[in-house]
């Protein structure tokens, strides 16, 4: 490898790194678990890759899974960390999480879609989501997988407040969403990962490590 290979290449690393850091600063805000940001990356990649997408667009989603939550550092941690329901006020704030990412990605022309998952990933399919009530396809397919995969996770974690729900549980919640939270053929991947997913693995108290195997993910 010549020198210039090897600074190409010390770039691609740091890059990676750097996205890393920067959903570490979004997990840091209010009451998410360790490493929420990661996961919604890893299970949004997955969906992608059962979708049949390329290798290329199954690793933006990734990306755009690792960055999506990003605008939660423009939001109070008195209201992103609180463990019970939020006054109409404070959730009115807490909704202002997905523009104030998109404004933070905004200028990254080399990923665009960066911007897109932060901006649409609370949007529903049935358009009573936010910040834009897009519905149906007009929401951008990569933010339509981060907002189940989001979901997902948010129901398969141990917050401060409430302990992991049980895996059937969790399923019953999806299927319920299908068509109304969520896009229907999205849903029914999901359900089918969770499906073949018999000693629950995928949840917060597996290490990444370990759902990285389970999905066979090569770096
Ligand atoms: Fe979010």
């Amino acid at each position: 490898m010549d020198d210039y290979e090897e600074k190409y290449h010390k770039q691609k690393r740091l890059t990676d790194q750097l996205m890393h850091a920067l959903a570490k600063v979004a997990d840091e805000c209010g009451n998410y678990t360790k490493d929420h940001s990661e996961r919604v990356a890893l299970y949004s990649m997955e969906i992608a890759r059962r979708l049949g997408k390329s290798r290329a667009e199954q690793y933006e989603i990734y990306q755009m899974g690792l960055l999506h939550d990003i605008g939660k550092i423009g939001v109070p941690d008195t209201i992103t960390g609180k463990a019970d329901n939020l006054a109409d006020k404070e959730y009115d704030m807490m909704k202002r999480h997905p523009m104030i990412g998109a404004k933070i990605l905004q200028n990254i022309n080399e990923l665009p879609g960066l911007a897109v998952g932060a901006r649409w990933h609370h949007e529903r399919y049935d358009g009573q989501g936010y910040p834009d009530a897009l519905a149906g396809e007009d929401i951008p397919e990569e933010a339509r997988i981060i907002a189940i995969a989001d979901a997902y996770d948010a129901m398969s974690s141990q917050r401060n407040y409430s302990s992991v729900m049980g895996q059937q549980y969790v399923r019953t919640e999806i299927e319920k969403g299908k068509g109304t939270q969520f896009d229907p053929v999205i849903a029914d991947v999901l359900l089918e990962m969770i499906d073949s997913d018999v000693d629950y693995v995928m949840n917060s108290e597996t290490s990444l490590l370990v759902i990285r195997e389970f999905f066979e993910i090569l770096d």
